[in-house]
Order: structure tokens, then sequence, then C-alpha cells
């Protein structure tokens, strides 16, 4: 077998064979088959697809790449949840907290920013002291400890996966489903789990477009998960325009804490309320109240205790960037259109996000919104500020947010897209 004639398979609109597939994962993983070669599979897949059964093959090599956990040893049921990626997700920070306030076990194996999208891990690695770096016997212990466990991927589960989803992030390669489906479940599957709940983000900011093709995308995972015995469903859920008021790193984490206090933007709460009761449900803690562990506090408790555990000081000063420019609102009237991909890319140009796969990220770069979709806007009022440490970005990151809004004479008719769309 050769990685020539495995794309030369793919590029010609053939469907991979079982071998092919197992050969080019391993040989991959191993270092045989080289990153340009990848680059050149992963953007046939891109553009001429796989079937079904090529997608769970792909999975299934993928998962047995690396090892698999195993959390038999808890005494409580586990509850994850995945999402497929957007701009002002932060919605992992507040809901692992809160669903082991309410008794599952949350292990939250997260990702690093992807594309014009954020990481939880880079948002995370903004609290001083923070790790996200575990080893197995420490991730079980915290998890153990406090319910609740955000951190990498250890280097054995899915190792396939590492070097290919840093791979794709800068090969133009992330938006197609066999590889976000397989990237996304064959960490899940052999992390362990036996609940899962996918939140599939649809719109501008998301990978999925429309819904049709959040659907496909939802199904197939779905598929992949209950062939492997997890227990997994999927919502539907709007990334047409960032999620509450942040885009970036320390912005989004000082936002997370505010919903942990019983505050923060109401889509923010209205999600990760969402994805609780699902978590929830599908983990048969069909009582337990998430409202009232955000409310009186027991959520936060949880964050403070597993921000600790992983090395972080929950009460450090978060990072602030060094430069600061605003955006201000040309005209009056009820802004209608706040474009999460525009924004996105604007916060990833201001240093959130990376170009290269080794890149640093700036801790305080990002977007702060003033306003949302459906919000009465006066003009001059400030209506975006970008941060950053570099601001010879700001040029480049205004040329992303230009056309990033729409304002509608005052008493125009507007009705703001649901969070959750199914
Ligand atoms: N999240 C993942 O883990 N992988 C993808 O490909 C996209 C989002």
């Amino acid at each position: 077998m050769d990685a020539i004639s495995v794309i030369r398979s793919k590029r010609d609109r053939a469907a991979l064979t079982d071998e092919q597939i197992d050969w080019v994962i391993d040989a991959y993983t191993r270092g045989e088959v080289a990153d340009y070669q990848m680059a050149a599979l992963n953007m046939a897949i891109l553009l001429n697809g796989m079937d079904r059964r090529e997608i769970a093959r792909w999975t299934a090599a993928m998962i047995a790449s690396g090892e698999r956990m195993d959390f038999s040893s808890l005494s409580r049921p586990t509850a994850d949840k995945h999402s497929t990626g957007g701009v002002g997700d932060k919605i992992t920070l507040p809901l692992a907290p809160l669903v082991a306030a309410c008794g599952a076990a949350v292990p939250q194996l997260s990702g690093r920013g992807l594309g014009h999208t954020g990481g939880t891990l880079d948002k995370l690695e903004s609290i001083p002291g923070w790790r996200a770096l575990l080893s197995n016997e420490e991730m079980l212990s915290v998890l153990d400890g406090t319910g609740a466990v955000i951190c990498a991927a250890g280097d054995g589960l899915a190792p396939a996966d590492k070097k290919l989803y840093a791979l794709r992030d800068v090969t133009g390669t992330v938006e197609a489903i066999p590889l976000i489906a397989s990237s996304i479940m064959s960490k899940k599957i052999a992390e362990g789990t036996g609940s899962l709940v996918l939140d599939v983000k649809v719109g501008s900011g998301a990978f999925m477009k429309t819904l049709d093709d959040a659907r496909e995308l939802a199904s197939t995972m779905v598929g992949l998960g209950t062939d492997h015995g997890v227990k997994t469903v999927a919502l539907l859920t709007d990334m047409s325009t960032p999620l509450g008021l942040t885009a970036g790193n320390a912005l989004e984490v000082r936002e997370s804490v505010e919903v942990l206090a019983g505050g923060g933007p109401a889509d923010v709460v209205e999600l990760t309320l969402a994805l609780a009761r699902e978590m929830l449900d599908a983990a048969g803690l069909k009582d337990a109240d998430p409202a009232k562990a955000l409310a009186d506090g027991s959520a936060m408790d949880v964050w403070r205790r597993m921000i600790t555990a992983q090395g972080g000081d929950p009460d450090a000063v978060l990072p602030v960037a060094r430069e600061q420019h605003v955006v201000v609102a040309p005209a009056s009237g009820t802004l209608t259109r706040l474009d999460a991909y525009d924004i996105g890319i604007a916060a990833w140009r201001l240093g959130a996000g990376r170009a290269r796969k080794e890149d640093p990220v700036q801790a305080g770069a990002g977007v702060e919104l003033h306003a949302k979709p459906g919000d009465t806007v006066v003009a001059g009022q400030p209506l975006l500020t970008l941060h950053t440490d570099t601001p010879e970005r700001f040029g480049y990151a205004l040329e992303a947010t230009e056309g990033s809004f729409d304002i509608a004479p005052a008493g125009t008719s507007f009705t703001a897209s649901p969070v959750v769309l199914g």
C-alpha cells in the first residue's frame, strides 16, 4: 500500500477500501505518510465525500490508533458534551461544573481553536497556572474529586486525530462532514463516556452553514456513537451570531464566570441549561435541577475546585490585552445582523487564534460585543471593542468587521433566531 494510490482513489471519487483506510490512518500516525500527503487526501475527502461505511471505518481506525479510557471505577454516571465549534462558544466552561454539581461525572476532553472558532483549552489557559495537559491518572483523580475535568486528550488517546486536527486547521480542510464526525466521535468513543450530547452548530460561524448539512452531521455522529454503545443525542443550535457578548480567550472565561455567578448573557445561560438538561437526562439523572445548581452557587463551587485541581487560581486577575479599538454604530436603529463568522475571523486576526499550528495565542485578544441582534442602537455608540497586544493587527481585523453587521431603521420588525433550533 502507498499514500499516492490512496490519494488517487479518493481524488477519482472511489470509495476507499477498509484496507486502504486502516493502512493510511496507521501509517500517518506512525509518520510514514507525510503531512503533505495527508493534507492532499483530506482535501480529496472534503471535495468528494465518504459514504457511511468509509466514515465508520475511518473512525474505528482513529480509535484504534491509540488507547481507550475506562471510567467504570467512578461511582457517578458519566455525561459528556461536544460542540462542533463556534464563535463565542464558551458553553463547556459553565456547563461541565454545572452538570457535575447535579450528580454526573463530566470528563470533558477538549480541543484548541480550529479555524475561526475558539478552543476551550486556549480559553482556560488564560487562567494563570491552569494546566490542560494531565496524565490519565491525574484526569481520573480530578474527575473523581470534583465531578468534572476539562483537559486535553492525552497523547495516547486517538493520536491520529491529534495530528489530523492540527493539519486540517492550517490546510483549509476543516469543513468536511466525514472528517468532523470521525474527529469528534473517535475521541469521544475512545474516552469511554457512557453518554454524549452533541451541540451541532448551524449558521455563518459554524462549520455547517445550513440546517440540512447540520442534520447530516448530527445523524452521522449519533449513528457512530450508538454503534459503539454510547448513548448519543444531538441538539442543533444557532451560530449565525456569536454566543454571548465575547469572542476571545480570557474575555470568554470572564463571561463564563459571570454565568456561574448567576448572571451572564441570556443566550449563554439558555444554551447552558438546555445542554445540561439533555446531559442529565442521557445520564439517567432526570430529577436533577440545573437552574437551581446555577442559582445556589453549587456549580460555581465545582468550577473553583476544578480550576484549582488543575493548578489554576480561580481568583487570579485574568489577562487584559494591551490595546483596544472601539467600532461605533454608524447609524441609529435596530441591529438586525451581527455575523458570527466575521467576528470569529476578527478575533482570530487579533491574536485569539493561530495561523500556523505551532503559533501561540494571545490570552487577552478578541472581540467584545456591545449589542446583539434585536437591540436598539444609537449612532456613535460603541458596537464592538477589539482587543489585542499587537495593534498592527487592528487594520486587518477591521476589514473583517466592516461588513459584519446591519442596522435597520428603528421600528423595523425583527425576530432574532432562537438559540436551540431542533
Ligand atoms: N471539533 C473536533 O473535535 N473536530 C473537528 O473536526 C471539528 C470540531
